[in-house]
C-alpha cells in the first residue's frame, strides 16, 4: 500500500472516534506521561487498534494516542514512541507525525529524555530544542520523494518554530521554570554513548544527546508544520565526568521533573 493511503487509513479510522479540530499535537518521551492526567473529556485510542501504526516496544512507552482537553485547546497526545533502535524503520518511526498532520494539525510539540553535555546543565533541567543535528546514520525522507506531503528538498532553517521557543521562554520564566536552550543531537542507540563519541558530540556543536526526536522534525517540517522541542535533561553526559547509566535511572529522573514538564507544557499549549 502507497503511503498516502496507509496515513489515509489511519486517519479516517480516528476521525471515525473523533472529529473534531485540534489546536496541537504532543509527543511524549520516556517518563514524561503524567500530562494524560491533566487532559479532560479523553477519548484513547490504543495504537494497537489503529491501522498502520507500530507496536511500541519500550518499558515507560505505553502506545496509546489521547485526544481532548488541555486548558481549554484541543490536544492530541502521543503517549509513546517508535524508536529506530527497536527495528522500527524510519517510515514507521515518524508515520504517527504523518497521521497528525493528515488530521490538519500544524502545531507540534516533542519532548525527550537526553543526556546533556553543555557544562551549564545538570540532570534535571528542561532544555528548549534551538537546533538539531541528525547522527542516526538514516533520514526518513530516503526514497521516492512524495510531492503531496512535501518537496524533495525540504528547508530546515527553522526546524524548531521562532514563535514557539519566545511563548515556551516566556511561559518558563512566568512559572519561575528554569529552562536552558541548546542543540539535540540524535544517535541511532541503543547503547548510550562512549566517552570518544561524547567527546565528538560535544565538539560538533551539540548540548544533549538522545536516541529520538530528529526523524519526527524532519518529517514534520517537510509537512510545513511548526514545532517546539522540550529535552529533559536526566544525566549529564560529559566525558571526564561520565558515571554509569541505565534505562531506569533516565526515567527516574525524567519522573522527577515531570511536575515542571507538564505546568510548562500546560501553560504554552494554552497561548498556542
Ligand atoms: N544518551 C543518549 N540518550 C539518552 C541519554 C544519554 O545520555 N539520556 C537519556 N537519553
Amino acid at each position: 500500500m502507497c503511503i498516502l493511503d496507509k496515513i489515509n487509513k489511519a486517519k479516517k479510522y480516528i476521525q471515525n472516534i473523533y472529529s473534531t479540530e485540534i489546536d496541537v499535537a504532543i509527543i511524549l518521551g520516556s517518563g514524561l506521561s503524567s500530562i494524560v492526567n491533566d487532559i479532560k473529556d479523553k477519548t484513547v485510542i490504543k495504537y494497537s487498534d489503529i491501522p498502520g501504526f507500530p507496536v511500541s516496544t519500550v518499558v515507560g512507552h505505553a502506545g496509546e494516542l489521547i485526544i481532548g482537553n488541555l486548558n481549554k485547546k484541543k490536544v492530541l497526545v502521543l503517549n509513546g514512541r517508535f524508536h529506530y533502535y527497536e527495528g522500527h524503520n524510519m517510515e514507521a518511526v515518524t508515520f504517527p507525525v504523518r497521521v497528525i498532520k493528515s488530521l490538519g494539525i500544524n502545531k507540534l510539540i516533542v519532548s525527550n529524555a537526553a543526556g546533556g553535555m553543555n557544562k551549564d546543565f545538570k540532570a534535571g533541567d528542561l532544555m528548549i530544542i534551538k537546533d538539531q543535528i541528525n547522527l542516526t546514520g538514516d533520514n526518513p525522507l530516503i526514497g521516492k520523494n512524495v510531492d503531496k506531503l512535501g518537496p524533495r528538498f525540504p528547508d530546515m532553517s527553522e526546524c524548531y518554530n521562532k514563535d514557539l521557543i519566545k511563548l515556551a521562554k516566556e511561559k518558563a520564566n512566568e512559572l519561575h521554570v528554569k529552562v536552558q536552550e541548546g542543540v539535540y543531537v540524535a544517535v541511532s542507540g541503543p547503547n548510550y554513548e562512549t566517552k570518544a563519541e561524547l567527546n565528538m558530540l560535544i565538539n560538533i556543536g551539540a548540548d544533549a544527546v538522545g536516541m529520538s526526536t530528529v526523524p519526527e522534525v524532519i518529517v514534520a517540517n517537510h509537512m510545513g508544520m511548526k514545532v517546539l522541542g522540550i529535552s529533559c535533561i536526566t544525566d549529564m553526559a560529559i566525558p571526564d565526568k561520565l558515571e554509569p547509566l541505565d534505562h531506569e535511572k533516565v526515567i527516574e529522573v525524567a519522573n522527577k521533573s515531570m511536575i515542571k514538564f507538564v505546568s510548562l507544557i500546560k501553560e504554552v499549549v494554552k497561548d498556542i
